[in-house]
């Protein structure tokens, strides 16, 4: 089953937002079609961002197999769009070793013009919303040291710190960087 016919929570999207300037942003699952906004977001990212990037994003190959993987099920990316324009995501990467099977991690992009409105908080309660859904008991976060409002964003949301792993992220410069691992255990429903 992919993830767009599990129902549990196909009945939740779309679903609407307000942000705290009051702008409206509907919230609803990544689907092939969506591939042109997803890239124009992408595309709109600082280079200060790119330059931490798990995977290079600005990659077609890599958006290939994030659409290959959403269409199997290893991973739930919910949109964030005003009117047509996609101005942030948040990504479930879902573990496929047996052991941590209950282990999601979370990734997430905002579009700079939408930053400090709540959206970023905002997607990231959906993957919490919706990471039950998949059987995750255990979300983490990962980002590097001098990504300081993703920690924020994180540590409200109940995530707390694991450990920082030093040199342990090499930049799109080739310059090493500190990995902080956050993580948040989800409530037993
Ligand atoms: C992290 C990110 C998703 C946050 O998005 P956002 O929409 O700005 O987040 P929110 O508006 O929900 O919250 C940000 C909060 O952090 C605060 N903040 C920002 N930088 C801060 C800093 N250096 N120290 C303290 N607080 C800070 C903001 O003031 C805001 O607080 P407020 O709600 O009290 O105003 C966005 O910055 C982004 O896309 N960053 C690049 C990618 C990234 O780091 N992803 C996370 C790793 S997976």
């Amino acid at each position: 089953m992919t993830n767009l016919e599990n129902l549990e929570f196909s009945s939740r999207y779309p679903t609407e937002g307000v942000m705290r300037d009051g702008t409206s942003i509907l919230f609803k699952p990544l689907e092939p079609e969506d591939r042109e906004q997803l890239e124009n977001l992408i595309e709109a990212l600082p280079s200060e961002d790119l330059l931490y990037l798990r995977q290079d994003i600005t990659n077609e190959s890599v958006i290939d197999s994030w659409l290959t993987s959403v269409e199997g099920g290893q991973v739930f990316t919910v949109l964030a769009s005003v009117g047509a324009r996609v101005v942030g995501y948040a990504s479930l990467h879902i573990d496929s070793a047996i052991w941590s099977r209950h282990v999601g991690e979370i990734r997430i992009n905002v579009h700079p013009d939408y930053r400090g409105t709540g959206l970023g908080a905002a997607l990231a309660g959906e993957i919490r919303f919706v990471a039950p859904t998949f059987g995750i008991r255990k979300l983490i976060a990962n980002m590097t040291l001098e990504q300081h409002t993703a920690m924020v964003v994180f540590e409200r949301l109940g995530f707390q710190l694991q450990t920082i792993l030093r040199g342990w992220v090499t930049d799109m410069n080739g310059e090493e960087r500190d990995l902080l691992v956050m993580a948040l255990t989800l409530p037993k429903s």
